[in-house]
């Protein structure tokens, strides 16, 4: 059956999106931290250093013989002003000959820039008539943030890839269960329409008969009145069913008890005894076991019952015999098996998987014109499940039928 698939697209995407958004979020805010922490750490480390060297350099100076300058890191570069002019510097590659230009003339602060390709941070300071820059070549550290700030991108972007197979996988499998429901519903209303329309379109056909014939008396109509009457019965009947069937798919509230199976069998059969006289079928009831206590929903056990044994009215002739027994069961002594067999018009092979579906009716039964909707079975399927009780079927065809409700002993 197509339903609009459409519905599911657009859910999927939506949940895929603000998955997707969420986790690109997260993601984004852990990396962009990583790598901020990661650059903070690197840098106050090199200024630390350079502080250090700064230090070292100083108490050179002050002892006066600051010549040549030791420094702590090989990497360091120091120019040494005396009111303006060079005083000293330590030979270098990266500023051959030139002197670099002060990067800053705030005393003590640390600048970072980029000169000929290379990186450096620098230090500049003012003692006096002196003037200090330390210049540390960066270019090492530079390196390991970009190759990290590399790495970070690529993991970013193949997690994101991950995420989002993992995401697609994840919503689709949330909204199997949604889309199964949403199917098995779709369903259902269309095959209710499709049942209800037959008696609607004959009750209708009728009544326009009736109208072409303003004449006719209602005694002179009374078929067409009784047909019309019979559909508008039946269409009650499949609202009320439907309605109950509804019901039972839906939260349900059981009512367990501990009552007597004997007793209940007993009050239930009491009506189909005249029925049966009426319609010439033998009707009968055997109890094969001791104790017949069990319990569950009183209500809704009888309500399967009564459908197994309305079914068993139905589909007999006069002349054939619908017998109830209530016995043992020999795979399993804890359970007490009720079974309502009938020696009516039974059920070929094909039909007997299909029988507790909603709406299926044989179709020899169909082409017999016997009234019913197809409901009744698969309330007493949907039933059965409710209060834990297993139903089933054995059937020959042209033979008879054998519906079974198998239900636990109440020790
Ligand atoms: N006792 C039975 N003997 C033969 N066929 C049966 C019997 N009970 C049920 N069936 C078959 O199962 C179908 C579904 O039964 P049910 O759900 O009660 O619907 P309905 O009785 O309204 O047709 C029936 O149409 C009939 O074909
Ligand atoms: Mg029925």
């Amino acid at each position: 059956m197509k339903i609009n698939k459409d519905v599911f697209a657009k859910t999927k995407n939506k949940l895929l999106r603000i998955n997707m958004i969420v986790v690109m979020c997260f993601l984004g805010m852990l990396l962009a931290f990583t790598m901020i922490y990661f650059r903070y750490i690197t840098y106050t480390n090199i200024d630390k250093e350079i502080g250090q060297e700064f230090k070292h350099i100083i108490t050179q100076l002050d002892n006066s013989k600051y010549e040549p300058i030791k420094l702590l890191d090989p990497k360091d570069m120091v120019y040494i002003y005396e009111n303006g002019r060079i005083k000293y510097y330590t030979e270098n590659d990266y500023f051959d000959k030139i002197l670099p230009e002060k990067k800053s003339d705030t005393n003590q602060v640390f600048t970072k820039y980029r000169e000929n390709g290379h990186y450096f941070k620098e230090l500049n300071v003012n003692i006096g008539d002196y003037h200090i820059q330390i210049i540390r070549n960066i270019d090492s550290e530079m390196f390991s943030i970009s190759k990290l700030i590399s790495i970070i991108l690529f993991l970013g972007i193949i997690s994101l890839i991950f995420i989002y197979m993992i995401s697609l996988y994840l919503t689709k499998k949330a909204l199997v269960p949604i889309e199964t429901a949403w199917k098995n519903q779709a369903k259902f209303i269309q095959d209710a329409s499709h049942e209800l329309r037959t008696p609607i379109t004959i009750v209708s056909s009728k009544l326009e008969s009736l109208l072409k014939k303003p004449d006719s008396t209602i005694g002179d109509e009374a078929e067409t009145v009784a047909i019309a009457m019979k559909e508008t019965r039946r269409l009650k009947k499949m609202v009320n069913d439907l309605l109950s069937l509804t019901k039972e798919d839906g939260i349900v509230q059981l009512n367990k008890e501990v009552f007597d199976l004997k007793s209940l069998i007993d009050e239930i059969t009491e009506d189909y005894f005249d029925i049966a006289e009426y319609q010439e079928k033998e009707f009968s009831c055997d109890i094969f076991a001791d104790k017949t206590d069990v319990y569950t929903d009183k209500n809704k056990f009888k309500q399967i019952l009564r459908i197994f044994i309305d079914n068993a009215f139905k589909y007999t002739k006069a002349g054939d015999s619908i017998n109830i027994v209530v016995k043992e069961d020999e795979e399993d002594d804890d359970n007490l098996i009720v079974s309502v067999n009938d020696t009516g018009i039974g059920i070929s092979k094909e039909d007997i998987p299909n029988l507790f579906d909603r709406f299926f009716r044989s179709d020899n039964v169909r082409n017999k014109d016997i009234d019913g909707s197809g409901i009744g079975l698969s309330i007493a399927d949907v039933t059965a499940k409710n209060i834990g009780v297993e139903i089933g079927v054995t059937s020959e065809y042209g033979e008879g039928s054998s519906f079974f409700i198998k239900i636990q002993k109440k020790h």
